[in-house]
């Protein structure tokens, strides 16, 4: 039986940080047993604000070598650079041009990222849903593995790809039967544990990339002594005692969360041991189990980034991979919007 397929992206802007590991790529490492997985650097995304282009390439592969070092394997999983595949590209055009512009200027995303944009908001900035939805469909993916703040972008996906099945596919009852909708259907997936951590130093607001305070955020190559001065001086409370779930309390949920979901123990045993601490007490605690989780990672990320034969080899192969499926989901589509074919 084929396995079911995944397939999910990170944009190569700046370090990758807790969240991306707990609420993104550690999910993926333990899908690849049972899934036949398509792991991307979406290099074209990262674009739409403005980048440095001495930094892009140098990203993609810090990505590429993160995603390896949390435990991706390139034999199993088809590991590949968005921008080679200028599929892409060509596909979010196909989808520009039947999507309605009021279903993006609905997105929660872009209205965040268009307020810190001022007066420069590209086009590409509105449409990098779009972009998105080509990502994904064009693999045919069963499932799309994300966390929480990607789910709106899923559902525009799922949007397109049922507008472009009924505006150009098998019409009626009885030909719908007998020929399968153009695009397939992904489902989310959004794992609860790790979807979404906060920032250390605001309990209501998520770990972020672009978020300007290094101390809010713990990245996967931060050392020891980083990672213990980031835990040193986070956001906490006067209370004692530290429990999960109290909404008065974001911050101590977010650093149990941490500590439970890096440690490997269940809630129950977590609350248990920490209900009588103080900040004192547990802070040391979520600084050596960070720093146990973190230290393999950093250290084969180093290695990898000191060997970019062996990484560009793995995603020149990913590539082809792609392509295997990405060029014939493309033609399809442009098959069925009536374009004369490539003479
Ligand atoms: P981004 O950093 O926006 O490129 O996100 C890459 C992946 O990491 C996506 O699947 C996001 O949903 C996930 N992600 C980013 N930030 C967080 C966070 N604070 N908590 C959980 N998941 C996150
Ligand atoms: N927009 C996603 C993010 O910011 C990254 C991304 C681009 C993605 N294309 C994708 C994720 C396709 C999943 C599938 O996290």
């Amino acid at each position: 039986m084929a396995q079911p397929r995944i397939l999910s992206g990170v944009q190569p802007t700046g370090n990758l940080h807790l969240g991306n590991y707990l609420g993104a790529i550690r999910n993926w490492v333990n899908l690849q047993a049972d899934h036949e997985c398509f792991l991307f650097m979406a290099d074209l995304h990262a674009i739409t604000v403005p980048h440095d282009p001495a930094e892009l390439a140098n990203n993609v592969r810090k990505v590429a070598a993160t995603y390896l070092a949390c435990g991706i394997d390139p034999k199993v999983s088809t590991v590949f650079v968005q921008s080679h595949l200028s599929a892409h590209s060509e596909l979010a055009w196909l989808f520009n041009c039947i999507t309605p512009l009021n279903w993006l200027e609905r997105m929660i995303q872009f209205k965040e990222k268009a307020i810190k944009q001022g007066e420069n908001v590209s086009i590409g900035l509105q449409g990098y849903p779009v972009l998105q939805a080509a990502d994904i469909l064009l693999y045919e993916p069963d499932f799309v593995p994300v966390g929480e703040d990607q789910k709106q972008h899923l559902e525009l996906t799922r949007d397109i790809a049922s507008r472009l099945n009924h505006l150009f596919g098998p019409k009626g009852k009885k030909a719908k039967k007998e020929a399968p909708p153009i695009l397939k259907v992904p489902e989310p997936l959004i794992q609860k544990a790790g979807a979404r951590v906060m920032s250390l130093t605001d309990g209501t607001k998520k770990m972020s990339k672009s978020d300007p305070s290094e101390l809010s955020r713990i990245d996967l190559t931060d050392g020891p002594d980083l990672i213990k001065k980031k835990i040193k001086k986070c956001k906490t409370d006067p209370e004692r005692g530290l429990v999960f779930d109290n909404p008065e309390r974001p911050e101590c949920n977010n650093l149990l969360n941490l500590y439970m979901l890096l440690s490997g123990k269940d809630k129950d045993s977590v609350a248990a041991e920490c209900a009588d601490m103080g900040w004192g007490q547990f802070k040391p605690l979520l600084t050596d189990t960070l720093v146990e989780a973190l230290t393999p990672i950093r250290e084969k990320h180093d290695a990898l980034m000191a060997d970019t034969a062996y990484l560009d080899e793995v995603l020149r192969d990913g590539r082809d991979r792609a392509d295997a499926l990405a060029s014939v989901t493309l033609q399809k589509v442009k098959d069925t919007m009536g374009f004369m074919k490539p003479l």
